[in-house]
């Protein structure tokens, strides 16, 4: 699988596997999902999750939002199909499509929601630029995912932390390791949240902030004018 050529056919090869797999190498896997929910705004209408892959948020965004037309995106039809059999009998509307690519009518969602997948884009700039019209006026970005530190010495720090977790027993084999790093090495794109958040407010985001945070892990809330 690693000689797959984007990051959405990585992970729709590891489809089956992903959920037990992101558990056993991401230690605040969980708490970084609670965050994203616990931070969101409490009225949601129209909803979307941005690389959804099994469906570990979109499931917790049916249940926080019952009534909101929810939208699940993602780059591996295989991750949707396994997302839309975790939520039924809700029906969702799916979209296969890779973010890059993505386009949704202006004032689409009132919320915009992602969890570890947005570090897949070599040039975000452009896409908060997309997110920002997407949303309607009032609408909030929420999101979690990995960042990269202000220190290149927080950075190792957080790694060899990362490392340890996956050494611990049941947690990752030696194949598993591997394969990820060469995924890491080929498909992510971490920014710092400095960065981030200059990104965001040039393209006309405000009320940005870092809700969450544990070592590379962090969620990042934004809303649109
Ligand atoms: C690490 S998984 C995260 C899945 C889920 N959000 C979670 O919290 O566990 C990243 C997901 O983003 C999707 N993805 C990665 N790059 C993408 C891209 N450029 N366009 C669309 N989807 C992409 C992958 O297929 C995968 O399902």
């Amino acid at each position: 699988m690693e000689d797959q050529e984007s990051a959405h056919e990585y992970f729709g090869a590891i489809a089956e596997e992903y959920s037990s797999l992101v558990e056993r190498a991401m230690p605040s896997y969980q708490r970084m999902l609670s965050a994203v929910l616990e931070y969101n705004p409490t009225e949601s209408q129209s909803v979307v999750d941005l690389g959804c892959g099994t469906g570990n948020l979109t499931v917790l965004l049916a249940n926080s939002f019952p009534d909101a037309r929810l939208t699940a995106l993602d780059g591996s039809a295989k991750m949707l199909d396994l997302t839309e059999t975790r939520l039924a009998p809700k029906s969702i509307t799916k979209v296969v499509a890779q973010f890059e690519k993505t386009s949704f009518p202006k004032n689409s969602f009132d919320l915009v929601t992602s969890c570890l997948a947005l570090h897949h884009i070599k040039a975000p700039e452009r896409f908060f630029k997309r997110v920002s019209n997407w949303l309607r006026p009032g609408g909030t970005l929420i999101f979690g995912d990995q960042f990269r530190s202000a220190k290149p010495e927080h950075d190792r720090l957080n790694w060899k932390r990362l490392v340890q977790y996956w050494n611990e027993p049941g947690h990752l084999s030696e194949q598993e390791q591997g394969s990820l790093e060469r995924h890491r090495e080929k498909h992510d794109h971490y920014i710092d949240l400095d960065t981030l958040f200059q990104y965001l407010r040039s393209v006309g985001f405000c009320e940005i902030d870092c809700v969450w945070r544990d070592g590379m892990l962090g969620v990042v809330s934004a809303k649109v004018a």
